[in-house]
């Protein structure tokens, strides 16, 4: 057995933008859907790690508000399989115990996917390692809805504008209840944020690595929370 990376616990919760799918097919002469299936099946080997090391929340961008703009054929080939994916987490649930919440407008998915989707997300209520899926999420999306909610709540007299905080603002975006990720990384080498949890991000270290998704390792994952070890984390105090 090959000795771990890091030996420091692992962040409560860790949030990755699973990127590269695409190249990593194209670099094999596959179709795009095929580097898609490869990284749905890294999602498993780490979100198994992730599990393994200590770490309570998941999050992973599977599907942007930006990503309807891909082909007919690769968004069905992703949303089919988050469908499988969801079959069988939901057969496995007992076994598994992991909560799942998904973040983002479900309303545009298909009327089986969304029910896949609350019924994972019913089922698993009692779990507490969780794992958050973004499903048709964007970061600025988020935000504008919560205030619409919130201007709507004023409108209403439920809330006053004085009453408005950055707690309160926390508690209308679909990540309620789920502390801030501590790491983010990004594979791929891009080295950009592309509208992934905007808000929850403030304070959030990144780490961008140069590997494609579906080739992403546990031992990436350790070297990543190596390396946010190595970061001395301020909060913007001195
Ligand atoms: C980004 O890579 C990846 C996506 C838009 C889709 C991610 C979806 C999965 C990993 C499958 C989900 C299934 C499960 C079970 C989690 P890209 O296509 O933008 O890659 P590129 O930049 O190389 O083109």
């Amino acid at each position: 057995m090959r000795e771990p990376i890091c030996d420091l616990p692992a962040p409560c919760h860790i949030a990755i933008i699973m990127d590269g799918n695409g190249r990593w097919a194209k670099k094999r002469n596959l179709p795009r859907t095929a580097g898609h299936a490869a990284g749905g099946e890294a999602f498993r080997r780490i979100a198994h790690h992730c599990r393994k090391l200590g770490v309570k929340y998941l999050t992973v961008y599977a599907f942007s508000t930006e990503n309807w703009k891909r082909s007919e054929d690769e968004v069905a080939g992703i949303m089919r399989l988050l469908g499988n994916y969801l079959k069988e987490a939901l057969s496995d649930m007992e076994k598994n115990r992991v909560r799942f919440r998904f973040f983002g407008d479900l309303s545009r998915l298909s009327p089986q996917l969304q029910k896949l989707c609350r019924e994972a997300e019913e089922k698993s209520l009692d779990y507490d390692v969780q794992v958050n899926f973004c499903l048709n999420y964007g970061g600025r999306d988020e935000i504008v809805k919560a205030t619409r909610k919130i201007a709507a709540d004023v409108q209403a007299g439920r809330l006053q504008a004085e009453q408005i905080t950055e707690q309160l603002f926390s508690d209308y975006l679909y990540s309620k209840d789920v502390p801030d990720p501590e790491l983010i990384i990004r594979p791929s080498g891009e080295m950009r944020t592309s509208n992934f949890l905007l808000w929850q991000s403030a304070y959030s270290e990144y780490v961008f690595m140069d590997v494609l998704w579906p080739d992403f390792s546990e031992e990436h994952l350790e070297q990543a929370i190596a390396e946010y070890h190595k970061r001395n984390r301020r909060f913007g105090g001195a």
